[in-house]
């Protein structure tokens, strides 16, 4: 019998490394012509519908931003069948209005990551492809999240430009303050190159990110507590399956 096809594909970021709520748990190790992916991805019953989970880090939070294998990652998704990823970032704030626990959908980035593989082209005789990435986020699954917290009663930012970083370190406040003057609202470290990867795959891709902390100079602290951006991750990441029930409901 063939398996039910996968309705949505979720990457988990800091703070989510189990997926809560499925049922009828089965897990896939896949080997990827890119090398191993962060981990088996779990796939279960969500809402009546099949979800696929991976944790980006590891589920023990052991790969860093800049060395996850992003291609792996997205490469196992699509060859299980899935068709539509939300990939879940914590990122620091940098508009006033986007603080600690605020949920933002961006429809806009800028890469300012360094030294990661960004495509799936980049192997010796493979078809060079340049896709369009006017829209870096597509629009309809950007919505369909956007609908899904109105239903669901969770506030939500709609738009902003997320600004990526090489990590693991966090910025500056120098780096920050450019980074506002390109119109950057937020700062994550895994932002890129998964979503230029989703689109050379032709998966519908959107980032939901979870706002952990005040970017570095942009709040009141003169430090970031690294418990801190825990505890508003938690508090953030507990919404969700909420969100997420509600989307596919
Ligand atoms: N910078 C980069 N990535 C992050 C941050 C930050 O301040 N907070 C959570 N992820």
């Amino acid at each position: 019998m063939s398996e039910p096809s996968i309705d949505l594909a979720v990457i988990g970021g800091s703070g989510l490394y189990q997926f809560p709520g499925l049922e009828n748990v089965s897990r896939r190790a896949l080997e990827t012509p890119y090398g191993p992916a962060s981990g088996e991805v779990v796939l279960g019953d969500f809402a009546d519908k099949r979800l696929a989970f991976l944790a980006r880090h590891g589920e023990s939070h052991t790969l860093a931003p800049h060395r996850v294998n992003y291609r792996a990652n997205l490469w196992a998704l699509h060859a299980l069948g899935a068709r539509r990823v939300i990939g879940v970032n914590a990122v620091g704030g940098i508009r006033a209005d986007m603080g600690p626990r605020t949920l933002v959908v961006p429809d806009q980035l800028i890469d300012y990551t360094h030294g990661r593989v960004t495509s799936f082209c980049d192997v010796e005789g493979a078809e060079i492809k340049h896709i369009d990435f006017s829209e870096p986020y597509t629009a309809s699954l950007r919505q369909a999240l956007l609908d899904a917290a109105g239903r669901a009663g969770i506030p939500m930012i709609d738009g902003g430009c997320y600004g990526a970083t090489q990590g693991p370190r966090l910025e500056t406040r120098a780096e920050i303050a450019r980074m506002q003057r390109d119109g950057c609202d937020l700062v994550g470290m895994t932002g890129m190159p998964e979503a230029a990867l989703a689109r050379e795959l032709d998966l519908q891709y959107a980032c939901l990110s979870l706002v952990a902390n005040f970017a570095a100079g942009c709040g009141d602290e003169a430090e970031i507590s690294i418990e801190e951006i825990f505890a508003h991750l938690a508090a953030a990441t507990a919404q969700v399956p909420v969100l997420l029930k509600a989307m596919l409901s």
